[in-house]
């Protein structure tokens, strides 16, 4: 099979079993696990971090210092602000040898996750949807909201183009919405499976 082009920088780490799409860019100091998925015309930036079984879409940017675990899902299109933190244990133990639950985390097309945002496990974060910065989402975030905060809570919708809309759905790009559209695609996130440590 031919392999795909893409663009690493000499001191990232890329495991060869690592599935990489055409004309992604893996900048320095990066750690692409083997088994781990990241589609086409991604930019990956300083330090972050892709683990076995998590799955990156197609033109995706991974800002700097993003560990995205095991379970996580980001769908085309994302935004990942620096910093921001995948949890994919919700009782962690340095200790603990038995069985741990991997609950799985979707971030759905062309949502934002703001720098040092935190994303609990479990959740789903819906299409187009803007998590602020530094904000805590413990729960499903509708798909257009626009969430801030600890715990993160609504404080309004997005557009498609990242600005929020008015009271009249408006956006100052010339967009439009009606409130049937902002319900788009949301579905609850999938049962959570089960895992043990090796
Ligand atoms: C969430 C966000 C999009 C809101 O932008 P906005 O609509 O212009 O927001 P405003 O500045 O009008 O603020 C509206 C309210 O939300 C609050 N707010 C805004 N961002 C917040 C955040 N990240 N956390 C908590 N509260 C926030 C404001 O204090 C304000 O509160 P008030 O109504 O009580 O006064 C923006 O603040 C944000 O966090 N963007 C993420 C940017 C980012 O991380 N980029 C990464 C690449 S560098
Ligand atoms: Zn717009």
């Amino acid at each position: 099979m031919k392999k795909a082009k893409y663009f690493k920088h000499k001191t990232a780490l890329v495991e060869p079993r690592a599935s990489i799409g055409e004309g992604s860019r893996l900048w320095a100091f990066t750690n692409i696990q083997a088994g781990a998925v990241i589609g086409c015309g991604c930019n990956i930036c300083d330090g972050s971090f892709v683990e076995k079984g998590a799955v990156v879409g197609n033109n995706v940017t991974i800002k700097h210092h993003v560990a995205v675990f095991d379970g996580v899902t980001i769908e085309d299109d994302v935004f990942v602000g620096s910093n921001a933190a995948f949890i994919n244990d919700r009782y962690p133990r340095s200790h603990r040898k038995d069985p741990w639950v991997l609950e799985k985390t979707i971030v759905q097309k062309g949502a934002t996750i703001g720098s040092n945002a935190v994303i609990l496990c479990g959740v789903t974060i819906g299409e187009y949807a803007v998590v602020g910065a530094g904000s805590v989402v413990t729960k499903d975030v509708p798909s257009f909201a626009v969430v801030c905060g600890n715990p993160a809570a609504r404080r309004g919708y997005a557009c498609r183009c990242g600005r929020k809309l008015d009271e009249n759905l408006k956006c100052s790009c010339g967009c439009r919405y009606t409130k049937d559209e902002l319900c788009i695609r949301f579905s609850s996130a999938p049962l959570p499976t089960t895992k043990t440590l090796s």
